[in-house]
């Protein structure tokens, strides 16, 4: 398995959702890396538990900034976001159901490509509209 690290084509020159984007490739190498370490699974759960968490609070962010800056596809980035929730939602809640079962891989590669897709192609199409806010901080 390619461990999926960000790179400078992933950057929308905004620092707040570039910051994001690194915080959730972190919070993946570091599911990958304890699973392979075997440990516990109730740390594992709590790491998954962060990653869906972030996964939302970055959505919010990035949506408040595509209103805030008018950009005309936010309806539809924004069922993407939601999709996407809901299928990292249910893996963590597979997760909690049988996690001897439960594959860290397929999560990992879903997410990191859905990742690369997604902020390559639809990330970057908000990027003129954002970096018009002037500066945007990273919070
Ligand atoms: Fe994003
Ligand atoms: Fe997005």
């Amino acid at each position: 398995m390619t461990i999926f690290h960000w790179r400078e084509n992933l950057s929308l020159h905004v620092p707040a959702i570039d910051d994001d984007h690194k915080t959730l490739i972190d919070l993946l190498n570091r599911l990958h890396f304890m699973t392979l370490a075997g440990d516990d699974r109730e740390a594992i759960g709590s790491v998954m538990w962060e990653l869906v968490r972030y996964t939302q609070r970055h959505f919010r962010r990035e949506e408040m900034l595509m209103r805030l800056s008018g950009y005309p596809g936010y309806e539809a980035h924004k069922r993407m976001h939601k999709a996407l929730c809901e299928r990292v939602e249910e893996y963590y809640g597979a997760y909690r159901a049988k996690p001897s079962r439960f594959n860290i891989k397929k999560l990992y590669d879903f997410m990191a490509d859905w990742l690369v897709v997604h902020i390559t192609k639809e990330d970057m199409k908000i990027q003129p509209y954002v970096a018009s806010l002037g500066n945007v901080e990273a919070a």
